[in-house]
C-alpha cells in the first residue's frame, strides 16, 4: 500500500525577520513572516504527509491562532507529524520539494535542508530532494514579496 501527497505554501517577506527554510537559517536582508519561524519549505512538506495521510493540514493540527505555535520551530513540528505518519504505519517513501523565490540562491543550503529534513523523518537522506526555482521576475515571488514553496511525498505501508 503507497500513499501520495501534495503540498504547496506562500509566506510573505518582510523585513527584521530570519529567513528559515528547511531548518536552515539563510543570511539575508529579508526573512519570511508568519506566526511561526514561517519555515514556508518545511510546511509544504508537512502538509504532503498529512494529505497522504488523510489528516488535513498543518491549519487543522497546528492552528495559527494557537500561542502555542508562535514562533515555532518548524522542524519540531515536523518531528510531530512523522510521530503521526509512523503511527498510521508508514514510513517516507520519497520526497521532492520545490522552492519558488527568485533571491537568494539557496542551492549551497540544499544539502543541510536534506539533512534537517531526513532527521526529523527519520529516513535516509536519498529519500529527500530538495530543489528551488525562480519565477524569472514574474509574479510575486519574481517581485520579492512572497515565497513559495511545492512538495510532494510518497508513503510506503511499513
Ligand atoms: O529555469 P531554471 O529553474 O533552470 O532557472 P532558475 O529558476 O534561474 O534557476 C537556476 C538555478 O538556480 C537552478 O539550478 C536552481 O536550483 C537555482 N536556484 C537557487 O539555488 N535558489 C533560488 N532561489 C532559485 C534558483
Ligand atoms: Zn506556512
Amino acid at each position: 500500500m503507497m500513499r501520495i501527497g501534495i503540498g504547496y505554501d506562500v509566506h510573505r517577506l518582510a523585513e527584521g525577520r530570519k529567513l528559515i527554510l528547511g531548518g536552515v537559517d539563510i543570511p539575508w536582508t529579508m526573512g519570511l513572516d508568519g506566526h511561526s519561524d514561517a519555515d514556508v519549505l518545511t510546511h509544504a512538506v508537512m502538509d504532503s504527509i498529512l494529505g497522504a495521510l488523510g489528516r488535513g493540514d498543518i491549519g487543522k493540527l497546528f492552528p495559527d491562532t494557537d500561542p502555542a505555535f508562535l514562533g515555532a520551530d518548524s522542524i519540531e513540528l515536523l518531528k510531530q507529524v512523522a510521530e503521526l505518519m509512523h503511527r498510521d504505519g508508514y514510513v517516507l517513501g520519497n520526497l521532492d520539494v520545490v522552492l519558488i523565490a527568485q533571491r537568494p540562491k539557496i542551492s549551497p543550503y540544499t544539502e543541510e535542508m536534506r539533512d534537517h529534513l531526513s532527521e526529523a523523518l527519520r529516513c535516509d537522506r536519498s529519500r529527500i530532494n530538495v530543489k528551488a526555482t525562480t519565477e524569472e521576475k514574474l509574479g510575486f515571488t519574481g517581485r520579492g514579496e512572497g515565497m513559495a514553496a511545492e512538495a510532494v511525498c510518497l508513503l510506503e505501508e511499513r
